[in-house]
């Protein structure tokens, strides 16, 4: 697309001979302060003057035609420029037609690939909000990132790997009959596990048997591996219910066991180091000089930690993927962790490349609004349940608003599932998450069901207008009303927003962005009548609604969340 910037700069260069005006050049947030500015104060070392004398001389120089720049103001040592609305509507209006449903897309991730290590629940226990708020992150940024052209690996680093399988087996091996777990593994393991788990308490014996399943599980048995596919097998049945009323997909789910047979030649690279010491009975790395605990590589009793286990994952993922960036999406709980893998990996002797892709993607936790969802055994809530009670939830709605809709079903579905990952992405994911019923299905707030809404209103006008006509046959020169230009300004944004939402790996940049598309044409379609007798009128509103239409979709489908066509 266009770069208006890169116009703007290029003028001012040619009468500053300063060739960083590009980077300095920034889009003031108050849009009275016009499309793009230059804050002379980075230019005052350079020219030794004062940045209000700069702005002005800048601007006397200047001689843009008015095609591009209607006008340019100094403020306060600011040079603000106000481009011709008519450029910015040619250049989207342009590419739009180019590009189409790729409008927004570029290729800056070409030839580079990352990895995202996100959802991750752990076998045999439930699936809890905590990894709802990682598939859902880790989801949409594999979204963002492919839409950038990065190639995009998923995985979902299941925990299927440590002591608690011997305990597991034990249990299992003694009470399994007693309880049905190829209906409701989830809960049945974990019943299973806290039996054992008191008994343990009381009986030395009993968990000296469990570590023994451990060791074997670890040393190939075959009743032990076994049973252990079997929990394995039935969680991500259970899990997977999840994942399809998400429509999400990994491209990997080698968890933490896949990494069992790698861990030894961790330990060996770590011990020729020789910074792998003993530390009361363990081996562990030690991290002083960074001011953080030791990372801990292998336990009093000789086995393996979750932290060995990542670090062979750097190493195969380094191998096998040559990745660039290497993301770990899951709570700030485990910051600590991942500073202590992160470090620990430069001693693995890969190329630095790999080590300084790697990155922690934390987020912040969920605090439910109680009393208002159904929970069990403490706050653990199901998350199944509380899926198919959004969807219930948004089903009622659209009983008392369209009772009359087609595929009532489908589009409670996504509306549904489409309040809960638009809550989960209106933030910055560090933030910690409210999670209200009330706030999340309001049709009029800043959410998920809103954005739909405001789509399927682009949708019916389309309908009414039969056809979107060809961009030869638009005049853009009639989109000059207020709410037309500010709806195109915001469009003309939208290829930045994605790359900023990558830099940052930040869904809530284009949550945001859409609501204000959201909003902007809600104005648009106030203030101006679309369907109308002069046809050149209604040709350009038509097309730009159709644009809002396109930019409405593709930017949830980044989220993650799929657009109804009517509701
Ligand atoms: N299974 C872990 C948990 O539930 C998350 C794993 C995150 N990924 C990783 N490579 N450590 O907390």
């Amino acid at each position: 697309m266009l770069d208006l910037k890169e116009i703007i700069a290029n003028e001012i260069q040619k009468v500053t001979n300063v060739e960083t005006i590009y980077d300095y050049i920034e889009v003031p947030a108050n849009k009275e302060m016009g499309d793009f500015s230059l804050p002379c104060f980075k230019l005052a070392k350079e020219l030794k003057k004062a940045p209000q004398i700069i702005a002005t001389e800048i601007k006397d120089k200047l001689n843009i035609p008015d095609n591009i720049v209607l006008e340019t103001k100094v403020v306060n040592g600011y040079l603000n420029f106000y481009l011709n609305p008519m450029l910015i509507a040619k250049t989207v209006l342009e590419e739009f037609e180019d590009k189409k449903e790729k409008y927004g897309s570029s290729d800056i991730g070409k030839g580079q690939t990352v990895v995202i290590d996100y959802s991750s629940p752990n076998i045999a226990k439930p699936f809890h909000i905590g990894h709802l708020r990682s598939t859902v992150i880790g989801n949409s940024l594999h979204n963002i990132y492919k839409f950038l052209g990065y190639n995009v690996v998923g995985i979902n680093h299941l925990g299927d790997y440590g002591t608690q399988f011997g305990k597991l087996i034990e249990g299992y091996k003694r009470w399994g009959s007693e309880y049905d777990i190829e209906h409701n593994p989830i809960d049945e393991l974990t019943k299973i596990y806290i039996r054992i788990n008191n008994l343990c308490k009381e009986d030395e014996s009993v968990l000296e048997a469990c570590r023994n399943n451990f060791k074997k599980l670890e040393d190939g048995d075959e009743y032990c591996t076994k049973l252990w596919q079997k929990f394995r097998d039935l969680s991500l049945k259970e899990f997977q219910k999840v994942y399809d009323l998400l429509d999400v997909h990994f491209d990997s789910s080698n968890g933490e066991a896949f990494y069992s047979d790698k861990m030894p030649e961790i330990v060996q690279i770590l011990e020729k180091t020789g910074k792998l010491v003993e530390s009361e009975g363990a081996r562990v790395i030690n991290l002083d000089e960074y001011n953080i605990p030791p990372c801990i590589i292998e336990k009093t009793n000789g086995s393996t930690t979750y932290a060995t286990r990542d670090l062979a994952a750097i190493m195969y993922r380094a191998r096998t993927y040559n990745y660039d960036k290497a993301l770990y999406v899951t709570s700030y709980e485990q910051n600590l962790h991942f500073k202590q893998v992160f470090e620990t990996a430069k001693l693995l002797g890969i190329d630095k490349k790999y080590t300084d892709g790697l990155e922690h993607i934390p987020f912040g936790m969920v605090q439910l609004k109680t009393g208002k969802m159904s929970t069990r055994e403490g706050n653990i809530i199901k998350l199944e349940e509380l899926l198919n009670e959004a969807i219930t939830r948004a089903s009622k709605i659209i009983e008392e608003k369209n009772s009359n809709l087609e595929n009532k079903e489908e589009v409670a579905k996504k509306v549904g599932i489409g309040a809960v990952i638009f809550n989960d992405l209106y933030n910055s994911r560090i933030k910690d998450e409210i999670f209200d019923w009330d706030i999340m299905l309001n049709f009029n707030g800043e959410t998920g069901p809103y954005l739909q809404y405001m789509y399927v209103r682009t949708n019916s006008v389309l309908e009414k207008a039969n056809k979107v006509p060809n961009i030869q046959n638009v005049k853009i020169e009639l989109l000059k009303d207020n709410a037309s230009i500010y709806l195109i300004k915001e469009m003309y944004n939208f290829e930045n927003i994605v790359k900023q939402s990558a830099e940052k790996n930040e869904p809530y940049i284009i949550s945001r962005y859409l609501i204000n598309i959201a909003k902007a044409f809600s104005s648009f379609y106030n203030d101006n009548k679309i369907i109308c007798d002069d046809v050149d009128i209604q040709n350009a509103r038509v097309y730009l609604t159709y644009c809002t239409n396109v930019i409405l979709k593709t930017g949830a489908s980044l989220l993650g969340i799929q657009m109804p066509n009517k509701m």
